[in-house]
């Protein structure tokens, strides 16, 4: 096995984490604890503040952050965002109970879940 183990946070878990004193964002997917960072960064507290506990990916994209940011962002890592939590504790819908049908509907119910995934839960 692998020494490093690898962590995962649902959106969820990175929202509480939303303030100065305990600030984390999402860029790309990937999940940054910027607390340490908050007095150091040349754009600002509010900035980061700003977007505590949210994706920020698009906020970061926009200033065009040099290499020196993207190497400073390493050291902020701390794991990446768990994409799939949410549909694999998804109940089945109602409908599946009161029809004949069960097998057929968890099939459909399957598809359009594995289509989810792929596309709304970022
Ligand atoms: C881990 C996350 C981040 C790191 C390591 C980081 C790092 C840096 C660095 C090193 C700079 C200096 C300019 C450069 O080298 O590009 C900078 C500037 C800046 N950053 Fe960030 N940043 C992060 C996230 C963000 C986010 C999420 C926002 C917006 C919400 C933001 C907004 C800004 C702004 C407005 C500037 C000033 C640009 C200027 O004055 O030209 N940063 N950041």
């Amino acid at each position: 096995m692998a020494s490093e183990a690898k962590m995962y946070y649902t959106l969820e878990e990175v929202s509480k984490h939303d303030r100065a004193q305990d600030c984390w964002i999402i860029i790309s997917n990937k999940v940054y604890d910027v607390t340490s960072f908050m007095y150091k960064h040349p754009g600002g507290r509010g900035a980061l503040i700003y977007v505590a506990g949210t994706d920020a990916t698009e906020s970061f994209e926009q200033v065009g952050h040099s290499e020196d940011a993207k190497g400073e962002m390493s050291h902020l890592y701390i794991g990446d965002l768990h994409l799939h939590l949410h549909l694999d504790h998804k109940p089945p819908p109602p409908s599946a109970t009161a029809n004949n049908n069960i097998q057929q509907e968890e099939e459909q119910v399957a598809d359009s879940n594995s289509a989810m995934s792929q596309q709304v839960y970022m």
